[in-house]
């Protein structure tokens, strides 16, 4: 029986792909900042535990308390929305610190028991952000293209020891509350000279058709995992598939 480690299972993408795994039979570590009730099945192989992925004592903790394990999906992440001038740099901080450096540092943590099993596999999400520059996203872009190139570099350190690395980059998913986690953050609101152009991004979301949805990113990651032959990066969704292959 094969064992999953999830970062940011309390929601959206995190939350579907614990479920999935659960649900054909892989024993799953859901990890969430605050540990609570959340709605999954087959609790017998179901461990919930505590993991910020920003704090390196709690990542040794998780990692520690989940024992052997044969996959890491590094799903955990943020938000932000503004012109680079309505940016502070401690957002910027917050955003790679989280996006980026937790994916580094729970990708290290792991490592180790990896390399000397010769076998396993980390799966880190990004964004279809990354493949088309889009306005007011400059700051979340750039802290998941740093996760792209990260992957596709240590995955040529890791194959001489058997070790896979993933991408899945997901399209634009409202179902998650991703967008309503990242308003926390934007309080400060844009700033005048952007106001045009932040209702006309507001206007072009309002008529696209194709999104992404939870189960579409819990199904790519499956197969990240499951299948040795896939691509390194794998869009998950509708718009992100389509991005993808324009
Ligand atoms: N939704 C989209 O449109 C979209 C599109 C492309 C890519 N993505 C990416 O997909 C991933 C999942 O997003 P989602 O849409 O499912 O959003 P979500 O519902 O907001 O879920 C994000 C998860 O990350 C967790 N998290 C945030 N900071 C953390 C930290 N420091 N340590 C551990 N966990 C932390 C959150 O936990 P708390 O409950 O503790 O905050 C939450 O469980 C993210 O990496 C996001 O960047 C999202």
């Amino acid at each position: 029986m094969k064992t999953v480690l999830i970062t940011g299972c309390s929601s959206g993408f995190g939350l579907e792909t614990a479920r999935y795994f659960l649900e054909r039979d892989w024993h799953v570590v859901a990890t969430m900042r605050t540990p609570r009730e959340v709605e999954l099945p087959h609790a017998d192989r179901l461990r919930v535990i505590a993991l910020d992925v920003t704090d390196p004592d709690s990542i040794r903790q998780a990692v520690d308390a989940a024992g052997p394990i044969d996959a890491l999906v590094n799903n955990a992440g943020i938000g932000y929305l503004n012109a680079l001038e309505g940016t502070s740099m401690d957002v910027a901080r917050e955003v790679f610190e989280t996006n980026t450096l937790g994916t580094i540092a729970m990708t290290q943590a792991v490592l180790p028991q990896f390399r000397e099993r010769k076998a396993g596999v980390v799966v880190n999400v990004t964004s279809s952000v990354t493949l088309k520059p889009l306005h007011l996203l400059s700051v979340y872009t750039a802290s998941k293209a740093a996760v792209n190139a990260f992957s596709e570099s240590v995955a040529l350190e890791l194959e001489p020891f058997g070790v896979r690395m993933r991408v899945v980059l997901p399209g634009r998913a409202p179902e998650t509350r991703f967008g309503e986690n990242a308003r926390s953050r934007m309080q400060g609101g844009f700033p005048d000279a952007y106001a045009g152009l932040v209702q006309q991004v507001f206007a072009q979301w309002q008529q696209e058709s194709a999104i992404t949805h939870s189960i579409d990113v819990a199904e790519a990651v499956w197969r990240a995992v499951n299948d040795a032959s896939s691509p390194l990066r794998i869009a998950a969704g509708a718009d992100a598939v389509a991005l993808a292959g324009a």
